[in-house]
């Protein structure tokens, strides 16, 4: 069974007269433990997929079932559940509060899911060795690089431990080698810890961590590869 299945997904935005119909039919599967590279060109709806896989917006129309339950069915409150517990999202531009250390960023999803103070300090050090940041807890987000600042986003994102992990464009504001780094966190929780991932993304090096390519083009699925 897989784990994300979207099926006839229509998301149409609407501001004022006009209207953008963003995602037009869009069928795809993610099966559990799988890494997935999305692609496509700039407005074909790759940012609106990855918002409707998170929870952050509701479709037009259609359905999107993750682990056995339709997002669609789901009320506010337990949609923000899903978001808190189920997900991880890490976005191109870095998603970290400004005023908060490392460690305090990490915490804030748990303490939001109400965990304790002592579970919430012990699970933050596992993650910010997980993505090589345990030196780094102190610092606020402008006294991190790059992308250090996109690893402790990932281990704020894996606070809760989703089984699922969603990316857009998560290197597309770093150099190469930084970029790497972050790609090399992917590639480790996919492998070790098992996540599922999807991953939106023009970076052509995602391809050879990537289990499978899907592109989309005009809001929906054209082609799906195997990556290389
Ligand atoms: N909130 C919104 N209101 C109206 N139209 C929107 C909204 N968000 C996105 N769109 C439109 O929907 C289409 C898909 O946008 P989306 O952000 O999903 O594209 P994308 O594939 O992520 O592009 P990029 O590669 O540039 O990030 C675009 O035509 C865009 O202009
Ligand atoms: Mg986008």
């Amino acid at each position: 069974m897989p784990n994300i299945a979207t099926k006839d997904l229509i998301k149409v935005y609407r501001a004022g007269k006009s209207e953008v119909i963003a995602l037009r039919g869009l069928d795809m599967q993610v099966a559990d433990g799988e890494l997935v590279a999305v692609q496509g060109p700039s407005g074909c709806g790759k940012t609106t997929l990855l918002n409707l896989l998170g929870g952050i917006d509701r479709p037009t129309a259609g359905r999107i079932d993750v682990d056995g339950s339709n997002l669609v069915d789901l009320s506010d409150p337990e949609l923000v559940q899903y978001r808190l517990e189920r997900v991880g999202i890490i976005f191109q531009f870095f998603n970290l509060v400004p005023t908060l250390t490392a460690e305090e960023n990490v915490g804030i999803p748990m303490r939001l899911a109400g965990k304790r103070p002592s579970a919430r300090g012990k699970r933050t050090k596992g993650l910010l060795e997980l993505v090589g940041m345990e030196k780094r807890a102190a610092h606020r987000p402008d006294e991190l690089s790059g992308g250090e600042q996109q690893r402790i986003a990932i281990a704020v994102a894996l606070a809760n431990d989703p089984p699922l992990l969603l990316a857009d464009e998560p290197t597309g504001e770093l150099d190469t080698k930084t970029g790497q780094e972050v790609l090399d966190v992917f590639q480790k929780l996919n492998q070790s810890l098992k996540k599922t991932i999807v991953v939106v993304t023009h970076d052509a090096r995602v391809a050879h961590i990537a289990h499978r390519v899907l592109e989309i083009r005009d809001g929906k699925i054209v082609t799906e590869g195997t990556a290389a």
